[in-house]
């Protein structure tokens, strides 16, 4: 979760220049008292993964928040890529589902993002909320053969930078990030986006 996501939109020296949509969602966000929108550092990182899908592709987001990272994710996805995306907060799907209505290939659900999960297999698939990214000790990774296409590429935003190996969280080793970085079929490494911040990246790569 990107604490003071929302917040730092605020500042131009931190944002830099905003597609129109993501001004749009950070906005509908302020208006609804959410604080948690992807960070821009990320939310740029997802836009260039996006403009690598291709044409007639498929993106899964699970919590859509507002819409921020699905706005990043148009800005730079082909117009034929399909966007889904999945929220459990009525109040903030309802936010994003009017920001996206005129695209026909952006969808927003109002349910449990478990449910993201058959809709696959995904070109992308973004972990922002929810079950499936296995972050948590008691949370299972969903398995990447069913859920994203061969050299398919997942991220599960919003972690501290490690600077050991392997990673710790509070002293001990940190089992739901070595869950992404030690998994036979995902190739994945950590890109820092910011002193604070990192996203887990990795491509499913099938063995045999
Ligand atoms: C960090 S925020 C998402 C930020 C968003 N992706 C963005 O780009 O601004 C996490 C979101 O996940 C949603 N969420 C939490 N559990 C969920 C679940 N089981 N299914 C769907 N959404 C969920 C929360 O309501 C919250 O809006």
């Amino acid at each position: 979760m990107s604490l003071g996501g929302t917040a730092s939109y605020r500042d131009p020296a931190r944002r830099g220049d905003l597609p129109d949509l993501v001004s749009s969602a950070v906005a509908a966000a302020e208006a609804v008292g959410f604080e948690f929108c992807v960070r821009p550092e990320i939310g740029r990182l997802l836009a260039a993964l996006a403009g690598g899908v291709p044409p007639g592709g498929s993106i899964g987001e699970t919590g859509t928040g507002t819409g921020a990272g699905v706005a990043w994710m148009q800005s730079a996805a082909h117009p034929e890529t399909r966007i889904v995306s999945y929220e459990l907060d009525e109040q903030r799907a309802a936010a994003a589902q009017r920001l996206f209505e005129d695209h026909h290939n952006i969808e927003i659900v109002c349910a449990d993002a478990s449910e993201l999960f058959g809709r696959g297999p995904f070109d992308l698939l973004v972990h922002d909320g929810g079950p499936g990214s296995g972050k948590h000790p008691s949370d299972e990774l969903v398995d990447p053969a069913t859920v994203l296409t061969p050299g398919g590429t997942m991220t599960l935003d919003d972690v501290t930078p490690a600077v050991t190996w392997p990673p710790t969280f509070r002293g001990e080793p940190d089992e739901g990030r070595l869950r992404w970085l030690t998994h036979p079929q995902l190739c994945t490494t950590e890109i820092r986006v910011a002193a604070d911040l990192a996203v887990l990246v990795a491509r499913y790569l099938p063995s045999g």
